[in-house]
């Protein structure tokens, strides 16, 4: 049986953003959180506290951050890689944190200069730290089912990585399709293995992007299996600079109307998000990647 209710994580206006290499303004992002809050999402990803040179999209994150409600009933958490990272989120006033790791080697290279096994170093004291100050943190496993440099990646691979940062105390996993190369039978096994290894579907949240036309699907795909927690980008923005070939997210828009069709709630106004959306992608001067969003506007 599909569930109730699901609780749907925007990613808009980090992973959304990042991939911009026009510098949008900081009135415009601290607007475009306000919006997706005044629409009825849960949960907003706001920005990340990576290394400006990395990603410099988000180098205003302490500006951003003095902007937005961060003790508002709506958590706004950003992305951490390392306890530098931490150390600005935290004295900006973040409460909720989200780190990323990757299930490859290859990219754990390219995206955190770190190799596989480095990685869980750098993030224990984070978590560690963050959670003693009264922090939730999130774990993103980036590159669970396919990977640009080493293709297939084994599902061993990611269920192990995943129960590592599960043990080192994220409070969730998020399942990264980075380069949206998944299909509906794989996203069940990939639940049904994390399953067998221990970790129901609580823990579980999936991250989809739609290079390949297939996040929806694979939504309704995890929906079956038992996932209750969907991230998704307003408008369908997004892609990670470090990814070759990642393209958007799973459009917000998209996965509201699926969910609306299946009578399963989720808190959100679609017309409030579209007309967000539609003001974004003129900001952007890009026609939206939602089909739901260029429908509706
Ligand atoms: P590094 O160069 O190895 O860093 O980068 P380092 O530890 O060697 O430090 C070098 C210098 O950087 C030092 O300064 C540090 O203080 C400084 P110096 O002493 O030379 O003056 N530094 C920092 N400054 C500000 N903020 C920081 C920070 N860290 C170090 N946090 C690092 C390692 C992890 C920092 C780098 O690789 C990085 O920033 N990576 C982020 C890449 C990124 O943001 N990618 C996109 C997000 S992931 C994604 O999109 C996937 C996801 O959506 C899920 C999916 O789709 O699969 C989540
Ligand atoms: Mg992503």
């Amino acid at each position: 049986a599909l569930p109730e209710s699901v609780t749907i994580y925007e990613v808009g206006p980090r992973d959304g953003l990042q991939n911009e290499s026009a510098i949008v303004p900081l009135d415009v992002k601290a607007e475009f959180v306000r919006r997706l809050i005044a629409a009825g999402l849960p949960i907003v990803e706001a920005t990340s506290f990576v290394h400006p040179k990395w990603v410099p999209q988000l180098a205003d994150a302490a500006d951003l951050v003095a902007r937005l409600p961060m003790d508002g009933p709506v958590p706004l958490p950003v992305l951490v890689p390392n306890e530098r990272g931490l150390d600005r989120a935290l004295e900006a006033g973040v409460r909720h944190i989200a780190i990323f790791a990757s299930a490859t080697e290859t990219f754990a290279r390219k995206n955190l200069n770190s190799t596989l096994d480095e990685q869980f170093a750098m993030f224990e004291p984070v978590v560690a730290r963050a959670r003693a100050a009264g922090v939730d943190v999130r774990a993103y496993v980036s590159m669970c089912f396919g990977d640009p440099w080493e293709g297939a990646v084994p599902v061993e691979q990611v269920v192990s990585t995943g129960r590592r940062l599960l043990d080192l105390g994220a409070s969730q996993l998020s399942i990264g399709d980075t380069i949206g190369v998944a299909t509906a039978a794989h996203v069940q096994e990939l639940v049904r293995q994390f399953e067998a290894a221990g970790t129901g579907t609580q823990w579980l949240a999936m991250h989809f992007h739609d290079t390949y036309g297939q996040a929806l699907a694979n939504a309704h795909a995890a929906l079956q299996a038992g996932i209750t927690t969907f991230d998704a980008s307003a408008g369908g923005l997004g892609g990670c600079p470090y990814a070759e070939s990642a393209t958007g997210n799973l459009a917000t828009e998209d996965l509201v109307w699926m969910l609306d069709g299946l009578g399963i709630a989720h808190g959100v106004d679609l017309d409030a998000l579209v007309q967000s959306s539609a003001w974004m992608s003129t900001v952007l001067g890009k026609e939206p990647a939602s089909a739901v969003v260029r429908a509706l506007a």
